[in-house]
């Protein structure tokens, strides 16, 4: 199935980065709807996102809440009122502010030991999913310093170096090996992961993995500021191995991979659009 190069979009700061997040979900959303009667939407987690979602709360953007499903890229084992929940940061800057039905609201089980709470999270998942099509229609990602996404971190087992070879050597482009990893393999791919090990507090956590990630419609990376600068740059133009910069791994099958970034993380790229 052939895949699309990733767009890689930069914005002069913050603010114009938040206006083309904002844009672009919401043009997500009212495709979606239109086409299918509901919008499923995975939310990343750490700080980045925060504005976008304060803004899209607090602007009118055409988009009926009352057929969006709320679902996460990853989520940090915590009380989903514990201050470093990815839960209660959507819920504080979104959730909370737009008419969503609240069964339409997918949190990971994070009272659950982590294993079964991923598991649980999967059957959440495919409870949603059509096995026709099993993909969300918009997933955002943010990125770490070290190239990890949702809680794929380096040296991930999620990550295995031949699930990926790079076939286009000039973008660095990765693909999955193994053909069979598409939406046919569906039935028996795992879509969630429990990781017991994350380097960036807590250890454990529960992600969505790469091969659903790149189930998606549509991937939307959101990296903002300086010290992304060599994660971005290693991510679009180098040629390391998704051990390394786990990103690297987020290659949507038949779906369309957008970047975000400022002019700060883009700052190394030496092809960036102008
Ligand atoms: C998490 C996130 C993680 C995050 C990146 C970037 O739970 O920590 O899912 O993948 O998106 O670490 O975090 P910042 O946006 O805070 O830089």
């Amino acid at each position: 199935m052939n895949r699309l190069a990733p767009e890689v979009w930069i914005g002069d700061d913050a603010v114009a980065f938040t206006r083309e997040g904002v844009r672009r979900v919401a043009e997500a959303a009212r495709r979606a709807i239109t086409a299918r009667g509901r919008f499923l939407l995975a939310l990343a987690g750490g700080t980045t996102p925060r504005k976008l979602y304060r803004t899209l709360a607090a602007e009118e953007h055409g988009i009926d809440w009352q057929r969006v499903v709320i679902l996460f890229s990853d989520e940090r084992l915590l009380p989903h009122d514990h201050p470093d929940s990815n839960y209660r940061m959507a819920r504080e800057t979104l959730l909370d502010a737009v008419p969503l039905s609240p069964q339409n609201i997918h949190p990971v089980p994070t009272h659950l030991p982590v294993r079964e709470a991923a598991m649980a999270y999967e059957a959440t998942l495919r409870g949603l999913l059509d096995p026709r099509d099993p993909r969300v229609d918009l997933i955002l990602l943010g990125m770490g310093a070290d190239g990890h996404t949702a809680s794929i971190f380096p040296g991930s087992p999620l990550l295995r170096a031949d699930d990926f070879f790079a076939d286009n050597p000039d973008t660095g482009l990765l693909r999955a090996a193994r053909t069979a990893r598409s939406t046919r393999s569906y039935s028996r791919e795992p879509l969630c992961a429990a990781v017991t090990d994350a380097p960036k507090a807590p250890a454990a956590r529960v992600t969505m993995t790469p091969y659903f990630i790149n189930q998606a419609r549509q991937v939307l990376v959101l990296v903002l500021g300086e010290d992304k600068v060599a994660a971005v740059s290693a991510a679009l133009e180098s040629d390391a191995d998704p051990g390394e910069s786990p990103i690297r791994a987020i290659s949507p099958e038949g779906g369309a991979l957008t970047w975000l970034l400022d002019r700060r993380a883009a700052r190394a790229l030496t092809n960036a659009p102008r």
